[in-house]
């Protein structure tokens, strides 16, 4: 009597342990016919109920259909699997086929790239590289850049003031203040960043940008120095091709100043909307260092001569990519990002 009891449930462990380890829909269909079949395992098992104790029969009756009704659920379950392929979550099959879902990586801004470049020229003329704090003060920002307080040369430059003390910067000139006050001559040195000015955004202003900015000083440096520094730049830029001018400009930390023009990237500078018809595109303001800056930092005027310059990195991206809206660089539109 105990035996029956006890052979019900290895067979019960033992069809388990077998449909656990199917690899086909035909050892599915065969284990079944082997253990719930019309002769299998379980049909003998019932079979022998006749000779059992009639007081066991319903106890071993049940035990038996019960393990019946679980090989076949799991059967069926497994029938089904085998028959519609592996499932995976949610109950979709699985094609294990398929490649891959491809790994989307991203890529680097337009305008890390071409701040890059920018850097990457600089420094292989021999300039090292500074960074300076977005958060400024008016004595970096303005003072020291002889530019004291009500000089009409500020409103040029719409300022978000922190507090009395402290202002978000409007250029990346202070750099040139900081490093200055920090080594002596000669100073070969570019400032790559953020710089932030209240302006309302529109196709060519955004209220943060981006600019690099450049100096130089030691004895005997002249304009002639700065033109041909100038004029490496652009060709490394933006090739061969590209013819450069020099308009007089105005700043208050560079005398004489300069606006740098290039022909237009666009038309070649025959004229068109790019250059407003000119045929020239401008492209950065520099300048020979006001002896009042030199002041300002402890340098002796009579020893040193310098030029600096700065320049908008967006700008520059929006002429070598054709790019006609500042305010596509900061949407994090994926369609414009991939294509650089
Ligand atoms: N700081 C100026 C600006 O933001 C750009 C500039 C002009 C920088 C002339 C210079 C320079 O160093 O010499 O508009």
């Amino acid at each position: 009597m105990e035996d029956i009891l006890q052979e019900i449930e290895a067979f019960g462990v033992e069809a388990r342990d077998a449909l656990d380890h199917v690899s086909s829909l035909e050892d599915v269909r065969r284990l079944k016919s082997l253990f719930v079949g019309r002769n299998g395992r379980i049909s003998n098992l019932l079979a022998r109920m006749r000779d059992l104790d009639p007081a066991l029969r319903p106890k071993v009756g049940k035990m038996l259909n019960e393990l019946k009704c679980l090989i076949e659920e799991r059967c069926r379950e497994l029938e089904e699997r085998f028959e519609s392929g592996a499932k995976g979550k949610g109950g979709m099959p699985i094609d294990i086929t398929l490649p891959p879902r491809r790994f989307v990586s991203g890529t680097p801004h337009p305008v890390a790239i071409v701040m890059g470049e920018i850097v990457d020229v600089f420094v292989k003329m021999g300039f090292s590289v500074f960074e300076g704090p977005e958060i400024e003060t008016e004595f970096y920002n303005f003072e020291a850049l002889n530019t004291p307080k009500d000089h009409p040369a500020r409103d040029m430059q719409a300022t978000f003031y922190l507090s009395d003390k402290f202002l978000l910067r409007t250029h990346t000139s202070p750099v040139q203040i900081r490093v200055m006050k920090m080594m002596h001559p000669p100073i070969a040195m570019i400032s790559p960043g953020r710089v932030y000015r209240r302006d309302t955004p529109d196709l060519t202003h955004s209220p943060q940008f981006h600019q690099v900015e450049g100096l130089l000083v030691d004895t005997n440096i002249t304009f002639g120095d700065l033109k041909g520094v100038m004029g490496d730049f652009v060709r490394r830029t933006f090739g061969d091709s590209v013819r450069t001018r020099f308009r007089p400009s105005f700043f208050p930390f560079t005398e004489p100043s300069a606006e740098l023009e290039i022909s237009c990237v666009a038309c070649g500078g025959s004229g068109c909307s790019v250059c407003k018809g000119s045929g020239w595109i401008e492209i950065l303001g520099c300048g020979m260092v006001d002896p009042n800056v030199f002041e300002a930092v402890g340098y002796g005027i009579d020893t040193y001569t310098g030029f600096a310059f700065g320049m908008g990195v967006e700008r520059i991206a929006m002429l070598k990519y054709g790019v006609n809206d500042i305010r596509l660089f900061y949407e994090n539109d994926i369609r414009f990002l991939n294509q650089f």
